[in-house]
């Protein structure tokens, strides 16, 4: 299937490692022309020069704090400058830590929201503004269907959004506030020509896993190879997912043979939270 991807204008935050990275590899397979953001320049140098030597030459990088409006509406400003409009926006930047209920305090609660939620909002938003003049620009009012798609946001966000987990309250709280955005944002955009929809991995094999490790294997008083085993076993497929599991999703409800999905939930993981 022709994803209609080629030459589109992606940026992909959170795009110098992990999902933001693996979605970049399946955008750039269909064609598409790829700017990354993150906080790291070097980590950023790093994604840049690996996809090179995958053959992809042309990704471009920029770092910026999307912790910030200000910042976001900068990186976003300069990612147009450089490749033209954007097309699609891939939100993968941030994640909160997890820690025990016991040690939710008010600041640890304040960092789930500022380390999740606050930045794909922020890059959310710059790039919903330009959506939306865009849309203006071509008649697309809202009264009638649209008769083009002026652009779609995938937000990666997590099952966690869905059914409590003891060590990841407070982001899940961060992921579940996303997935209402998500929904709620969707319907008012879509009249315009904007699809907006999440997809949500479950426990995938990214850097961040050893941290999800980590804390199992605390809490459960084992091992982080028994945490390991203990979670895969309990899987449905009996095994973590791989980030282009999740990766190839994610391109396709960017691209537009999504075209009538607005505000949907993927799940991408493996059964593990199989609910309606
Ligand atoms: N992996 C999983 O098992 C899993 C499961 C469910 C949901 N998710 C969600 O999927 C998303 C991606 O996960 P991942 O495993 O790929 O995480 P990751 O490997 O930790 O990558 C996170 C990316 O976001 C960037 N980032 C973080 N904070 C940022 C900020 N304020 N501004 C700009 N960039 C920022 C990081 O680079 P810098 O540090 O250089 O900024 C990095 O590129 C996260 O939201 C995570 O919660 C992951």
């Amino acid at each position: 299937m022709d994803l209609k991807l080629k030459n589109k204008v992606v940026l992909v935050t959170g795009g110098s490692q992990g999902l933001g990275l693996a979605s970049a590899r399946s955008l750039l397979a269909e064609g598409a022309r790829v700017a990354l953001v993150a906080r790291h320049a070097g980590r950023l140098a790093q994604a840049v020069a690996q996809l090179a030597e995958e053959g992809w030459k042309d990704v471009k990088a920029f770092a910026a704090d999307l912790g910030t409006p200000q910042e976001a509406e900068r990186v976003v400003a300069e990612v147009e400058q450089a490749l033209g409009p954007i097309d699609v926006l891939i939100n993968s930047a941030g994640a909160a830590r997890r820690r025990a209920p016991s040690e939710l305090d008010a600041a640890a609660w304040s960092e789930a929201i500022s380390a999740k939620f606050l930045p794909y909002i922020h890059a959310q938003d710059a790039v919903l503004r330009r959506f939306g003049e865009r849309a203006r620009a071509a008649g697309q009012t809202g009264e009638t269907a649209p008769q083009r798609e002026i652009g779609a946001i995938v937000n990666i966000v997590g099952t966690g959004g869905k059914v409590p987990s003891e060590p990841h309250i407070a982001g899940g709280a961060a992921n579940a506030a996303l997935l209402l955005a998500t929904i709620g944002l969707a319907q008012y955009h879509a009249r315009f020509g904007i699809r907006i929809n999440a997809v949500n991995p479950g426990v995938t094999e990214t850097g961040r896993i050893a941290q999800t490790l980590q804390s199992q294997a605390q809490r459960l008083g084992v091992s982080v190879a028994q945490a390991r085993a203990l979670g895969e076993s309990a899987l449905p497929l009996r095994r973590y997912g791989q980030a282009a599991e999740v990766a190839d999703v994610v391109a396709f409800v960017a691209s537009e043979r999504a075209s009538y999905m607005v505000g949907a939930l993927v799940s991408v993981d493996g059964g593990q939270k199989s609910v309606l």
